[in-house]
């Protein structure tokens, strides 16, 4: 995560797209459906939005699949969501490879059951030497666990005060050798992070559309990045123009 940042227009297309993937639930109420099938559409999407950015030329994509709040849903969607996870992974994982697309994954494994726990540490393990595409999925992931987390390990370290630093911080992070994502899109219409990368999204541009994830395609994509092409970034500085009288 580099410290200094240039001011001024956004790049054409940001190398770290995040998406908060909501809506799956209103998606299938919509349809008359039980939410379980609004997740699984959401996933068949995901697949589309993975290939979208891959022929974009985006770096990497973080995804918020799961959060550490979503624990508290009724019981038989998250264990949906845990099954849906297992499947993807069993799917989807070959061609993804294929693509040269490496999986990354930022949260907490310890609480997922053992079998899957393992899949995706494989998963990992496979393609782990890709480069074409890093797609980063937040899965029992949380903003604020991930800080109490990067503490504990300083801690942990013997680290003293005067050696934290911000950079030190984010060594610590789910998410180290991750550049901070430039655009974080929501979907559903929501305006808020829900604990999605509270560190990393300081000087993220922000994208919200009414549109439910299973809905949003390739076109509502290109719509967010052009948006995002047209922002101008300060980072706190005054572009070179505001000197002029
Ligand atoms: C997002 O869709 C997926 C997860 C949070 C797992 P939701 O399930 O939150 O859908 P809504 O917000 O109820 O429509
Ligand atoms: C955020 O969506 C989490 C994911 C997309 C995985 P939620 O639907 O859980 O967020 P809230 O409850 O509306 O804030
Ligand atoms: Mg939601």
């Amino acid at each position: 995560m580099s410290d200094t940042k240039p001011t001024g227009q956004a790049q054409a297309i940001p190398q770290h797209v995040a998406i908060i993937m909501d809506g799956n639930g209103r998606w299938a109420k919509k349809r008359g459906l039980p939410r379980l099938a609004g997740h699984q559409a959401g996933t068949e999407n995901l697949r589309r939005i993975i290939r979208a950015c891959v022929e974009l030329g985006v770096r990497y994509l973080t995804i918020y699949a799961f959060s550490t709040e979503n624990w508290g849903r009724p019981r038989e969607e998250v264990e949906g969501l845990l099954k849906i996870l297992e499947s993807v992974i069993e799917k989807e994982l070959r061609e993804l490879h294929e693509e040269g697309v490496q999986l990354r994954h930022i949260g907490r494994l310890e609480k997922l059951p053992a079998s899957l726990r393992t899949q995706v540490k494989n998963a990992i393990e496979l393609t782990k030497d890709n480069d074409r595409l890093t797609v980063v999925v937040a899965f029992n992931y949380g903003g604020k666990d991930e800080i109490v987390h990067a503490v504990e390990q300083l801690i942990r370290a013997g680290v003293k005060p005067e050696e934290v630093s911000e950079s030190l911080i984010a060594s610590q992070l789910f998410t180290a050798g991750i550049p901070d994502p430039e655009l974080i899109i929501r979907t559903s219409g929501e305006m808020r992070l829900s604990n999605f990368l509270i560190w990393q999204a300081a000087y993220s541009e922000y994208y919200v559309t009414p549109a439910y994830w299973p809905d949003f395609d390739k076109e509502e994509l290109q719509k967010a990045i052009d948006a995002y092409g047209l922002r101008n970034r300060r980072f706190g500085s005054v572009d070179d123009e505001n000197y002029k009288d």
